[in-house]
């Protein structure tokens, strides 16, 4: 898993697969941020927790490349981002088997800047009557990617951005563990840019 913060996407699908839920094993976690909840999260649950520092890396090429570089050793059938903030070049091995949660309905509120609560001040500001979440397949844009599963939660009158984060998280907590599973279970086949299962 790729993270860039607090851990509470990763928690959520640690917690999934030791219950069961999920038929799979976090097998590492890599941190684009030092000092991050999530390596704190990962070395609880005695997973191998990655520093591949973004700012230490001068561009985007050259950062994919030292995130590919630590991947490798670990083999991973699927590579789940849960709130990693920072963009890389997926290599060609790993196409379709990328996978990223957003706190939206993408296209609506999401891309370059669009994390954590900016998303909620978002949606917020423009009044929309409904948000949600998206679990999609990662191509090299910012949350962008054949969408795999979307729920719409309501916007609230007296909504803030907290409160409706919160909504918001409770969705993102049955999402992505849910197309996990079906990943896992070989049901997704992506198709013209889309995907079905
Ligand atoms: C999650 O809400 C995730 O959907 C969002 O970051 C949060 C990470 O929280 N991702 C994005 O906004 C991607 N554009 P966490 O660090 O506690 O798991």
């Amino acid at each position: 898993m790729l993270l860039s913060g607090g851990g509470t996407t990763l928690q959520n699908i640690l917690d999934c697969c030791q219950s069961g839920r999920i038929d799979a094993r976090v097998i590492a976690v890599v941190s684009s941020r030092p000092g991050v909840g999530g390596l704190a999260r990962a070395e609880r649950a005695g997973v191998p927790a990655l520093l591949v520092e973004r700012k230490a890396h001068p561009d985007t090429p050259a950062f994919s490349a030292a995130l590919a570089a630590a991947l490798a050793p670990h083999k991973p059938d699927l590579v789940c981002m849960a709130g990693f903030m920072s963009l890389w070049t997926i290599p060609e091995e790993y196409q379709g088997r990328v996978m990223n949660i957003h706190p939206a309905l993408i296209p609506a509120f999401c891309g370059h800047g669009f994390y954590g609560h900016h998303v909620h001040e978002a949606v917020l500001a423009a009044g929309a009557k409904v948000s949600g979440a998206t679990v999609h397949f990662a191509d090299n844009q910012y949350d962008h990617g054949p969408i795999i599963l979307q729920r719409a939660v309501p916007v609230l009158e007296g909504d803030t951005p907290d409160s409706l984060a919160a909504r918001v998280h409770c969705v993102e907590n049955e999402l992505y563990p849910e197309a996990i599973q079906l990943f896992a279970e070989g049901r997704l086949v992506i198709e013209a840019g889309a995907c079905a299962f």
